[in-house]
């Protein structure tokens, strides 16, 4: 039987693609580093293969669906998925693949790392010392937000929202968690109280996004929900940027309703070099590395080259998307 041929839509870590070249007929990689592939030339490639490994920038649809009628296996190194047509891929008989699991140390760790950074202004200290500010001791300095002892409000309590959970206990944090499959079973093992969003927003002091981008979460937390949450409030997001209304947050820490935002995740990504968030000292933003250390990438390559591997050969993926 001929070994199959696959398009990858970005460079893999080296080992994934020595195991993903070790197994396939021919593998293809979108080489330009500084533009994702553009969606004519991803139709073209894609017409041509049996597997597509794809990144959270590539919209997999019904069009590209269409467009590549020997298509039977797609993989994302990525946990999210909500840049595939699930349904579309299910009804053509494509397995999807997904990388959860290998990421959720690393995501809480940035997560956590957002949330000290901003409560302690972490970055207005050091554009201070740059700046050449830097004067005598003042009692009133950069003064922040106390993390240890405070209430942490979790929204979406899956696997990423635990690892957070896991964090905060060691600072001895009050856990607030809404939202997520078993929340109930899981708020119990970690010592938290499953509460509705609107006591989540009202009661906390720190609250970190870790909801899956869908309809339902699109925008989920705008004027309204902002407004719900302290004036001392710091809003920490490393999920997808969709979830937050944008307009909505630059209102909200233009205008003093919550004091801080941390967010690795925007909408649209990049983010627009003049947006008005970027005025702010109050709103920190990095681009979309939650899971970027050296050894979760490495992991997220070897699954996604796994599950691509397994399906093309119809066997059960290591981690299918479950939809
Ligand atoms: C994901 O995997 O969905 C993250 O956003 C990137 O690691």
């Amino acid at each position: 039987m001929a070994l199959p041929s696959v398009y990858l839509t970005r460079r893999i870590p080296h080992r994934a693609m020595q195991a993903l070249r070790a197994s396939c007929g021919s593998v293809k990689v979108w080489d330009e580093e500084d533009r994702p592939v553009p969606r004519e030339v991803l139709l073209r490639e894609a017409a041509q293969v049996d597997g597509l490994l794809v990144m959270l920038t590539e919209r997999v649809d019904t069009d590209l669906l269409a467009a590549a009628p020997n298509l039977k296996a797609i993989s994302t190194m990525s946990v999210g998925y909500d840049h595939i047509d699930i349904a579309a891929c299910k009804a053509r008989g494509i397995a999807v693949g997904h990388t959860p699991d290998v990421l959720t140390d690393a995501t809480a760790d940035h997560a956590f790392a957002l949330l000290l950074t901003a409560a302690r202004r972490i970055p207005e200290g050091e554009r201070y010392v740059r700046g050449g500010e830097w004067g005598p001791w003042k009692p009133d300095l950069l003064l922040g937000q106390q993390v240890s002892g405070a209430t942490l409000g979790i929204l979406g309590f899956g696997r990423i929202g635990q690892g957070v959970a896991a964090r905060a206990k060691g600072f001895n944090m009050r856990l607030l968690v809404s939202g997520g499959r078993n929340v109930a079973a899981a708020a119990t093992a970690y010592g938290a109280q499953d509460v509705g969003l609107e006591t989540l927003l009202e009661e906390s002091d720190f609250i970190s996004v870790h909801v899956p981008l869908s309809t339902e979460t699109y925008h989920l937390i705008g004027k309204r929900e902002l407004s719900m949450m302290k004036k001392t409030a710091i809003l920490i997001n490393t999920a997808r940027g969709g979830v937050i209304d944008h307009q909505a947050l630059y209102d909200a820490l233009k205008g003093g309703a919550i004091a801080a935002a941390a967010l690795d995740v925007t909408e649209p990504e990049p983010i627009n070099p003049d947006h008005p968030l970027l005025t702010l000292d109050n709103c920190l933003i990095v681009p979309h590395i939650a899971s970027a250390t050296y050894q979760t990438r490495e992991r997220m390559g070897l699954l996604a080259v796994d599950n691509l591997l397994a399906a093309l050969n119809h066997e059960p993926l290591p981690a299918e998307v479950e939809a």
